[in-house]
């Protein structure tokens, strides 16, 4: 991957990073190194792209930049986080040797850090419930960003709430808007129409399917591709 500068978060916090790593701190109590079923429902997608370099774009605590280690990628996971990158740095070292040092961490947000990402030069972007606290404007300039990375042919995974979660109603029960943590990240849910608008004509859609992840926890897993060369 070549990077024209790491694109780190600057020195002084926002509030998505105060919340986060609120979120991550006093609230996330699970460790494990078991990959989310979206990152399961997106691996025929990212197998037949046939590439070997995958950005996970708030990888949080690495649970699915683990999984895409072994299964051979080499991974490098974003987060605006510094403390899911201490999350994400301790499930590595439970990998062997030789999937980790096809790792890399880094800390920083999404649009600098693919902005400082050379033209096609990823083969697939992975992205996790990781885009719901972005603002219209920052959707649009990382869906062109991740257009331009991306290799022809490679494949951006992404889920996002739908606006059918529950969550929509009551937004003080999704992560990280916890009321004890005394504030909140603007959150959105997502309609079909969202989907393909910011897909665009960047991208064609190989599936997009809205999937009940749990009872009333609403999703859309999305998989797209850059055209190939034609
Ligand atoms: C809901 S968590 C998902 C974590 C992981 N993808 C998973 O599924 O286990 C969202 C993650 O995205 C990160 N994140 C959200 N917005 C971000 C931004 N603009 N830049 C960098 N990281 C961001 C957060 O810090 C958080 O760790």
């Amino acid at each position: 991957m070549n990077a024209r500068s790491n694109g780190r978060a600057s020195a002084s916090r926002n509030q998505r990073e105060i919340a986060w790593d609120r979120y991550w701190s006093e609230v996330y109590r699970f460790e494990s190194l078991q990959p989310g079923g979206f990152t399961r429902w997106a691996m025929p997608f990212l197998r037949a792209a046939e590439v070997r370099h995958v950005v996970d774009l708030g990888c949080g605590p690495g649970r699915d930049m683990c999984f895409l280690l072994e299964q051979g990628y080499v991974v490098v996971g974003v987060d605006c986080s510094s403390v899911a990158e201490a999350l994400a740095a301790k499930s590595l070292v439970r990998l062997p040797a030789e999937a980790r040092a096809r790792s890399q961490l880094v800390r920083a947000e999404l649009l600098p850090f693919l902005e400082s990402q050379a033209t096609a030069s990823i083969g697939a972007v992975h992205a996790s419930a990781t885009y719901q606290d972005l603002s219209d404007l920052e959707l649009t300039r990382l869906f062109h960003e991740v257009s331009r990375v991306l290799v022809a042919g490679g494949v951006h995974l992404w889920s996002v709430r739908s606006e059918r979660h529950a969550g929509k109603a009551r937004p003080d029960t999704v992560p990280p808007n916890f009321p004890e943590l005394g504030f909140s990240v603007p959150l959105r849910f997502f309609s079909r129409e969202d989907i393909t608008g910011l897909a665009g004509n960047l991208f064609e859609n190989l599936a997009l399917e809205e999937v009940e992840t749990a009872p009333g926890f609403f999703a859309f897993y999305a998989a797209d591709r850059k055209p190939p060369r034609s």
